[in-house]
Parts: C-alpha cells; structure tokens; sequence
C-alpha cells in the first residue's frame, strides 16, 4: 500500500482527496457581485447536513494561481445569499465553463451562456438551465486558513426549493429524469446512468 502523512505539499493531498472521494456531487453556486450582475461556479466539495432546518454545505478553498479568496465565498460573506443550481447531463460544458477565471465583476452567466431568472426569497439568480435550484441563506462559515490550497466550510438554509416538474415521478424525483453528473479525479465527470438497487435492512432482518 501507498502510505503517506499529510504534512507535506498540499498538492499531493488535494490530488488524493479529489481521487478518493467519488463521485462527487456539484453545487452550482450563483451569487451576486457588487455590481449587481451574476456569478456563477461548480463546487464539487459539497453535501447536504440536515433536513429541518434544511441546511448544505460546500467548500470553496483558497484559489491556488493567486492565494485570494475565490470570487463566490466573497460574495455571500457580503450579500449573505446564495443559489445552488444542479447539474445535468445536458449541461455538462456550460457548467464547466462557469468555472473559469474571469476578473470579479464579469457576468459568468453570460460567458457560459446561462439564462439568469430571478430568485423568490433571495437577489441572487437562478440557472435557467438547470432542474433543481435551491435558494439558500448564509448561516455559518469555518475557516481552516488562507493559504492556497486551505478550505472553508459554507453552510447556507434552503428556503425555497424548485424541481422542474418534468423530473417528478409520484413526487420523488427521479434519477434518471434528473441524469445528474457528478465529478471525479483530474477532468473526469461521472454520469448516473447505472445504479443497483440494494434494500435497506431492517433490524430483525439482521438477527434472522
Ligand atoms: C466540476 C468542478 C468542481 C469544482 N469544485 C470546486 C470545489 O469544491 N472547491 C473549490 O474551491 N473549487 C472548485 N472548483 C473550481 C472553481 O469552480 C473555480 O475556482 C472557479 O473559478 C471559482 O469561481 P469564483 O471565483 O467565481 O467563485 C471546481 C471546478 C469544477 C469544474
């Protein structure tokens, strides 16, 4: 077995992070600029932590090229409001191109050629495009640093959720409507399109 401490480059452990926690899913995180106009980047580092309050988490860490906090985390420490926007498969190339560097004020929805619609609760806008958004207000923040490479935890409250209605299956959604993507090591994106299905075991099952 390969073996290694975490005390070295953080290259070398964001590369084992990255390969071993898969697949992962994508938040889409819109917010607004202070400029008024739209941001918009995929966050892989992303789960969700309780039902009521209904309450994700993501991580933007700190940007390697320039050791600056990324234009995302920047916004919602200001506006204190967030959108996470999925993704799937049918939007794959302009959700990667929301990850570019573009200097802070550029509308990343237009670059990416994402419609913004307004949001109900929160300023920040929603991706047309995508099937599931998740309107969210900024409830706590954990810093684990500002170097390159050091991460953040962002937790936001759901207060408004919208499900295209396509995607709807006696009001579940369903996996195969939603085709989500989720993201792997180096450039590779996963598609959800084979799942098992295993049933959940029950106590007395256990003790049979
Ligand atoms: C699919 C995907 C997932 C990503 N996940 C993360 C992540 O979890 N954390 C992070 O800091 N950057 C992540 N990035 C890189 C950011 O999207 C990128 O740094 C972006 O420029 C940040 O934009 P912002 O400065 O507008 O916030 C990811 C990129 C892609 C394409």
């Amino acid at each position: 077995m390969k073996s290694f401490d975490t005390n070295g480059d953080f290259k070398e452990n964001y590369k084992f992070l990255i390969g071993s926690i898969l697949p992962r899913p994508i938040a889409v995180v819109s917010t607004l600029n202070e400029d008024g106009s739209n941001n918009v980047a995929p966050f892989s580092f992303f789960t969700a932590v309780s039902a009521k309050p209904m309450i994700v988490a993501f991580s933007p860490l700190i940007r390697s090229s320039t050791g600056e906090m990324k234009d995302t985390p920047r916004n919602i420490f200001r506006e204190k409001e967030f959108v996470i926007n999925f993704v799937s498969e049918g939007i794959v190339d302009k959700i990667n191109a929301t990850s570019a560097e573009l200097p802070y004020g550029s509308d990343e929805f237009t670059h990416a050629g994402l419609t913004a619609i307004d949001s109900e609760k929160v300023k920040a806008r929603r991706v047309k495009e995508s099937l599931i958004h998740f309107e969210c207000v900024y409830r706590d923040h954990l810093s684990y640093g500002d170097q390159p490479g050091q991460g953040q935890i962002i937790t936001g409250e759901v207060v408004k959720v919208h499900i295209s209605e396509e995607l709807l299956d006696e009001g579940r959604i369903s996996t195969e409507k939603f085709a989500p993507v989720g993201r792997g090591a180096g450039n590779d994106w996963i598609l959800c399109d084979h799942r098992i299905q295993l049933e959940r075991l029950m106590q007395a099952q256990i003790q049979k």
